[in-house]
C-alpha cells in the first residue's frame, strides 16, 4: 500500500497489535549539529544484512530533532540494560537536559556511547526512506562491543520487561 494512503484502522487497536512483538530498547546517540548531542529512546530496530553489516531502525517525523537526524551521518546504537529504564524514558521525552546526569564516552565516530551499556553498535548513515510519519535508516556497522553480564531491557505490552 503506498504510504500516502489512509486506513481505517484504529490507532489504538494498532498500538495493541504492535505491542505484541517484544524487543529490546536502544537510545540512539548523535553528536547532532549545533544544537548539541541528540538521544533518542528507540525500539524499531532490525538487523537487515550480515554482509555487509546492516541494521535498521525508524525515526518519527515528529521528533525534536528530526531535521538534524536526517543530516546526519554518524551515530551510535546503544542497547540498554535491564536496570536501565530510567535512562530510556529520560531519553524518550521531550526535554532540554534529556542529557543531565548521563554518563557516556565519545566513540571512534564522534556519537556518545552511553556507559555502561548493555551492547553497542557504532553506525554510518547508509540509507535512509522516507514512510508514512516516519523514516527508516539503514546504517552500516563500523564497530561494535558486547560482553555486558547485566541481561538487557526488553519492551512488551506497553511496558518495560526483564528476562526471567
Ligand atoms: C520503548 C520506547 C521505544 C520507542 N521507539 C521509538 C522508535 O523506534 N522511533 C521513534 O521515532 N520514537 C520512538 N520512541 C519515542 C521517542 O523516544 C520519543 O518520541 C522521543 O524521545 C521524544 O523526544 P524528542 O521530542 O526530544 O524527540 C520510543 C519510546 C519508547 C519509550
Amino acid at each position: 500500500m503506498a504510504s500516502s494512503e489512509k486506513t481505517e484502522v484504529d490507532p489504538r487497536e494498532f498500538r495493541n497489535a504492535l505491542g505484541c512483538f517484544a524487543t529490546g530498547v536502544m537510545v540512539m546517540t548523535s553528536a547532532g549539529g549545533s544544537e548539541g548531542l541528540i538521544g533518542v529512546t528507540i525500539n524499531s530496530f532490525s538487523s537487515v544484512s550480515l554482509d555487509p553489516p546492516l541494521v535498521s531502525f525508524c525515526i518519527a517525523d515528529s521528533l525534536t530533532e528530526f531535521e538534524t537526524l536526517l543530516e546526519t551521518d554518524h551515530f551510535a546504537l546503544n542497547i540498554l540494560r535491564a536496570d536501565q529504564q530510567e535512562l530510556s524514558n529520560q531519553f524518550a521525552k521531550t526535554s532540554p537536559d534529556k542529557w543531565r546526569g548521563v554518563a557516556y564516552r565519545e566513540g571512534a565516530n564522534s556519537a556518545p556511547i552511553l556507559e555502561p551499556n548493555h551492547a553497542v553498535l557504532l553506525c554510518t548513515k547508509h540509507a535512509q526512506y522516507e514512510c508514512g510519519d516516519h523514516y527508516i535508516v539503514v546504517a552500516q556497522v563500523e564497530d561494535f562491543e558486547y560482553g555486558d553480564s547485566e541481561p538487557p531491557l526488553l519492551y512488551y505490552k506497553g511496558q518495560y520487561r526483564e528476562i526471567s
